[in-house]
């Protein structure tokens, strides 16, 4: 059977740190699928479309790339994905993937949630991190790649 992973998030943008967790998911699975989320409570600053367009323009094209808006356990089911696969950066991290894991468990005990230590000089970066520095107009481009500078450039903050 081969196997399909999904790397769920909201990508407001990707960051280089999504990209190697990406890239390196690819390295263990036959398939990789990056779930966009639409997230709407979240307000974020691109819209759902563009997130998923810029996922696209950052990763290597054999990963697939989707949008979705209602539970990730049932998105999984759609793609007969077997596993999730999301970055650990810190300590701060744990508890919160901790709680995501354990209600995926619950809502699908057939759904594995795996995790990749963040590169050790991509675990500080955030998306929001990025945001912010670029709306206060520091360069980022050590910390996404040209598509995502070129978008966020382009944002009347
Ligand atoms: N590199 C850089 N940044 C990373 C990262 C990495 N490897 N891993 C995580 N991050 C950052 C993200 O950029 C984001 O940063 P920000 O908050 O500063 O913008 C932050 O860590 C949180 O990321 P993540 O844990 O992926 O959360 P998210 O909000 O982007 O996505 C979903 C969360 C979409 C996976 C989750 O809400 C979900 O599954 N939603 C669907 C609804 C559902 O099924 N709910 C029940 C389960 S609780």
């Amino acid at each position: 059977m081969s196997s399909i992973a999904v790397i769920p998030g909201t990508y407001d943008p990707i960051t280089l740190g999504h990209v190697d967790v990406i890239a390196r998911a690819q390295k263990l699975f036959d398939t990789v699928i990056v779930a966009v989320a639409s997230s709407r409570e979240k307000r974020p600053l691109f819209s759902l479309e563009k997130r998923i367009e810029l996922v696209k323009a950052s990763v290597s094209p054999e990963v697939e790339v989707f949008g979705f808006s209602g539970l990730l356990v049932d998105f999984c089911a759609e793609k007969r994905a077997q596993v999730v696969v999301k970055g650990l950066r810190a300590t701060t991290d744990f508890e919160y993937e901790l709680a995501q894991a354990d209600i995926n468990a619950k809502l699908n005990p057939n759904l594995e949630s795996v995790y990749i230590m963040a590169h050790p000089e991509l675990g500080y970066i955030s998306s929001s991190a990025v945001r912010e520095m670029a709306r206060l107009g520091a360069d980022v481009a050590q910390f996404v790649t040209p598509a995502v500078k070129t978008a966020l450039a382009e944002v009347d903050f």
